[in-house]
């Protein structure tokens, strides 16, 4: 019986000497030490030993499993510094390189005007509201008082996904949305601001876009309301000497209606090739909401009325950073981007 555990102890220390990682180690632990290991089954044999040596015999193989543990633990501890140290061979920093410079991101520029719409307005109390990109001829046309055979639909020539579905072309949209989900409670005051899509491709018109639409309805809301708030709105973004200009216009679900110009920014008015040498840019159309738009959200046009406006937020970032061509925008030319941080 001595001499088995000395072969076990030999051929146990052999192994663990030369076990090369630690997952082989664990398996040796089990293996002599484990519940089914064999220093176990040597010591359930110990029956067969006569009693008066079973004493020395069994303290024997005690001192063997607690040698075997340390043995096993100091191999544990060599294997992980040696495979650390691996590591640190194979990562080793050569601290005397120059640094990588640390790149700042930044936002859109359209990103940034976005950001300031939203603050200029929610701090007026609107609140943000949405709409899918993806529209029914519903509510992108027919609720907003634009039937199907309707001229003003030529205006927005739109990509069709199906003869109901199409690509939104404003965000009017939204306001029959807002007002459905809400009728018939009051004050409707919302901005929604999204991408829009339409069949345009030059300098001053992109095929996609983004718009800021405003809502308001209310008990006595009146045409000096929307001139006081874009007014408001165009000093916020422009500064204080921004003059604003209101043209009668025509949209089916306004009525009066009017498009807002502001005083060109690139020659202060003067009259220069970006605002066509009238002194003026158009950034939004705009009107008092139309009762049949009323009527068909669940609002009584008799008792309540409302204005509403949708300005391109692309013309606001051309006036506001003095941009030529708003292609510029979706080119992804960082020697473009970079200049807004
Ligand atoms: C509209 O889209 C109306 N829904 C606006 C409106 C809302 C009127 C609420 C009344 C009440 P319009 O098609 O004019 O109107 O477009 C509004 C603004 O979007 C324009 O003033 C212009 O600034 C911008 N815009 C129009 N087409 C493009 C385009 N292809 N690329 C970039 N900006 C555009
Ligand atoms: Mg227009």
């Amino acid at each position: 019986m001595l001499d088995k555990l000395k072969e076990l102890e030999d051929e146990a220390k052999n192994k663990i000497e030369g076990v090369s990682d630690l997952e082989e180690l664990k398996t040796l632990k089990v293996r002599y030490l484990g519940k089914k290991g064999e220093l176990t089954r040597l010591l359930r044999s110990l029956g067969s030993v006569p009693a008066e040596d079973r004493p020395v015999i069994g303290k024997k193989a005690n001192a063997l499993r607690e040698e075997l543990e340390r043995v096993i633990e100091l191999r544990e501890q060599s294997l992980q510094d040696e495979q650390r140290q691996e590591k640190w061979e194979k990562e080793r920093i050569d601290v005397t390189l120059p640094g990588w410079p640390a790149t700042v991101g930044q936002r859109h520029p359209l990103t940034m005007i976005i950001d300031e719409i939203k603050e200029i307005f929610t701090g007026l109390g609107f609140q943000l509201a949405y709409g899918p990109d993806i529209e029914t001829d519903y509510y992108n046309f027919e609720a907003l008082n634009i039937p199907a055979d309707h001229p003003a639909r030529d205006m927005q020539d739109s990509f069709y996904i199906t003869d109901e579905f199409l690509l939104r072309t404003h965000t009017s949209p939204v306001q029959i949305r807002s007002m459905e989900r809400q009728a018939p409670k009051l004050p409707v005051r919302i901005i929604c601001l999204g991408k829009v899509y339409r069949r345009d491709d030059d300098a001053t018109h992109s095929p996609m876009f983004h718009q800021c639409e405003g809502l308001v309805v209310d008990t006595d809301i009146t045409f000096a309301d929307l001139k006081g708030t874009l007014d408001l709105f165009a000093r916020e973004m422009f500064g204080p000497e921004q003059r604003v200009r209101f043209r009668p216009s025509f949209f089916p679900f306004t009525e009066p209606s009017a498009e807002v110009d502001i005083s060109c920014i690139m020659c202060s008015g003067k009259g220069c090739r970006t605002c066509s040498y009238t002194g003026w840019l158009e950034i939004l159309g705009s009107g008092m909401v139309h009762p049949r738009v009323l009527e068909v959200s669940g609002y009584n046009p008799r008792e309540v009325t409302g204005f509403a406006f949708g300005m391109g937020i692309e013309r606001i970032a051309m006036l506001k950073y003095g941009i030529g061509d708003l292609r510029l925008f979706f080119s992804n030319d960082l020697r473009f981007l970079k200049q807004f941080s």
